[in-house]
């Protein structure tokens, strides 16, 4: 493993439209733990320390703040605000993250995440500058076009996870660059602001809980 310190930033500062519900869903539980506990808890199985930067709303926070407490979970970690948007959000948590560090940046709702994978995200990161997690989809993929659609060469695409890492200069020259919706990932801005993108082997079980099918779905791997 490469000599630099570790962070990881966690963004949880979503709304979680897409499931319905009054609760976000990194906050909802899952064997008797947030969400966003599971997926902290895999940062912490690794064999070196990680410097814990976690993305909050700023009405979540006294929740989540209070949660640690009265579990004992997280003593020392950061919690930025988040913003409007995910780019928004980890604009804010870059203030946070020291110089001539390596940064893994992590959606709170991935905790199928494995430590083992981690350690070789952090790895091809702090070794390339960038490494990006992705899978070819197994399912056919075509682009609609108003009522028209065309297939795609499946074996051209890939379907992109988190954790993207990158070397604490790489993400913060590229997130100087100001705000444009088709940011939708970290690699995206990076991408913008000139760098080429290093893709590295993703992992199928690292999915995404997003709707409520994913959550029941979720629920039923026990974590
Ligand atoms: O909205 P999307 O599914 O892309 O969100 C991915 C991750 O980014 C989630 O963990 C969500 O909590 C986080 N997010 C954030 N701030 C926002 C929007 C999303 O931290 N404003």
């Amino acid at each position: 493993m490469g000599g630099r310190k570790k962070y990881a930033i966690i963004v949880a500062a979503g709304s979680g439209t897409r499931m319905g519900g009054d609760t976000p869903k990194q906050f909802l539980n899952i064997g008797g733990k947030p969400i966003l506990r599971h997926t902290i808890e895999r940062f912490q199985q690794l064999s070196f320390p990680v410097g814990i930067i976690v993305v909050v709303n700023q009405e979540k926070k006294d929740f989540w703040k209070q949660y640690c407490t009265d579990t004992g979970f997280l003593e020392r970690y950061a919690i930025p605000s988040g913003g409007i948007t995910r780019f928004h959000s980890v604009a804010n948590a870059l203030s946070y993250l020291p110089d001539d560090t390596v940064v893994a940046i992590h959606d709170g709702v991935r905790p199928f995440v494995t430590p083992e994978f981690l350690e070789r995200m952090f790895e091809a990161g702090e070794q390339l500058g960038n490494a990006v997690p992705a899978c070819p989809p197994v399912e056919t993929v075509r682009e609609v076009s108003g009522p028209e659609s065309y297939v795609l060469k499946r074996d051209d695409i890939r379907l992109i996870q988190t954790p993207q890492v990158f070397r604490s200069e790489v993400i913060k020259a590229a997130y100087k660059l100001p705000y444009d919706p088709s940011y939708t990932d970290d690699a995206s801005v990076v991408e913008a602001a000139g760098y080429r993108i290093n893709l590295v082997e993703g992992l199928r079980f690292n999915t995404k809980i997003t709707t409520p099918e994913d959550l029941e779905i979720a629920r039923l791997r026990l974590l």
